[in-house]
């Protein structure tokens, strides 16, 4: 296990990750479907994201983490909506947010629903979802994970489900990272803006969970792929006008979900 950075103070670090993923390098990589892209550590080492997949179809694995949703399903950090998509084409009512601009107009042309707005700030269906899901490394998003599994608790309606994909390492790790396409160096660019991520595996994200009311419900594999699922218990309280919420900044801008209908936390919003 390793702890690459002390406990980071994140009020004015998180925007800059919003800032980061709304960049050049990601928006590219996702109008063409592909990397390569990276997240670049300070110390040079490099974490190879997964463009083509994300831009894909859902998979096995993913389809795996899917069947077990319930309820109304909010994917934070939706990218370009493969699961938004394969969610709604199974009868879901789900909406995908993500700070990026052009993951969110990828979903829509996918036919999803989608927020171009950060996990940090105000949500539509706070505390009545039946499911979120954190997949893909998104528990790394903020670089401080107790800050996103507190957030996803307000999120969630009481006994609601956390799915989330852990690192497939024993690791517990928050790092200073950069968007990197490995065309700057050459380049002379001036590199990305740096944002604070993190990277848990499956016994890490139980330690952070349980003290703020997260329950293990299971725990699989699929593809070399890890996942665990958490419930929420019923009685937890959380604020859904947490400090987070009250203190972040104003909502980018927003395209309000279709197919609003029901008791969803979709409607109204
Ligand atoms: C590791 S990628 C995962 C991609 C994605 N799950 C997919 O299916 O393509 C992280 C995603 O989270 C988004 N993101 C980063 N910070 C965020 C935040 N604070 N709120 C919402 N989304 C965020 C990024 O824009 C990016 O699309």
């Amino acid at each position: 296990m390793s702890r690459t950075m002390p406990e980071p103070g994140l009020s004015g670090r998180t925007l800059g990750d919003a800032v980061s993923w709304s960049t050049d390098p990601y928006a590219d990589a996702l109008r063409n479907g592909r990397g390569p892209l990276f997240l670049r550590r300070t110390d040079g080492w490099l974490l190879p994201l997964d463009v083509e997949r994300w831009c894909a179809g859902a998979d096995a694995a993913d389809l795996s983490a899917l069947r077990r949703c319930e309820g109304p399903v909010l994917d934070i950090g939706c990218g370009p909506g493969r699961l938004v998509a394969a969610l709604a084409a199974r009868g879901h009512r789900v909406l995908g947010i993500d700070v990026s601009e052009a993951a969110v107009a990828r979903t829509l042309r996918l036919g999803g629903s989608a927020l171009h707005r950060s996990v940090f700030e105000p949500l539509p269906g706070e505390g009545r979802w039946g499911t979120v899901l954190l997949v893909d490394g998104n528990i790394g998003i903020g670089g401080d994970p107790r800050r996103l599994l507190h957030r996803t608790a307000a999120l969630v309606a009481p006994g609601g489900l956390l799915i989330a994909e852990t690192a497939p390492q024993d690791i517990d790790e928050r790092v200073e990272v950069r968007l990197d396409d490995g065309r700057a160096a050459h380049a002379g660019a001036v590199p990305a803006r740096p944002f604070l991520w993190a990277r848990l595996g499956t016994p890490a994200l139980l330690r952070q969970a349980r003290p703020l009311g997260w329950h293990p419900a299971d725990q699989w594999e699929a593809d070399g792929r890890r996942f665990v699922s958490l419930r929420r218990e019923r009685t937890v309280l959380t604020t859904s006008q947490s400090a987070d919420t009250v203190n972040s900044a104003a909502v980018i801008s927003s395209q309000f979900p279709r197919n609003t209908s029901g008791d969803s936390p979709l409607a109204g919003s």
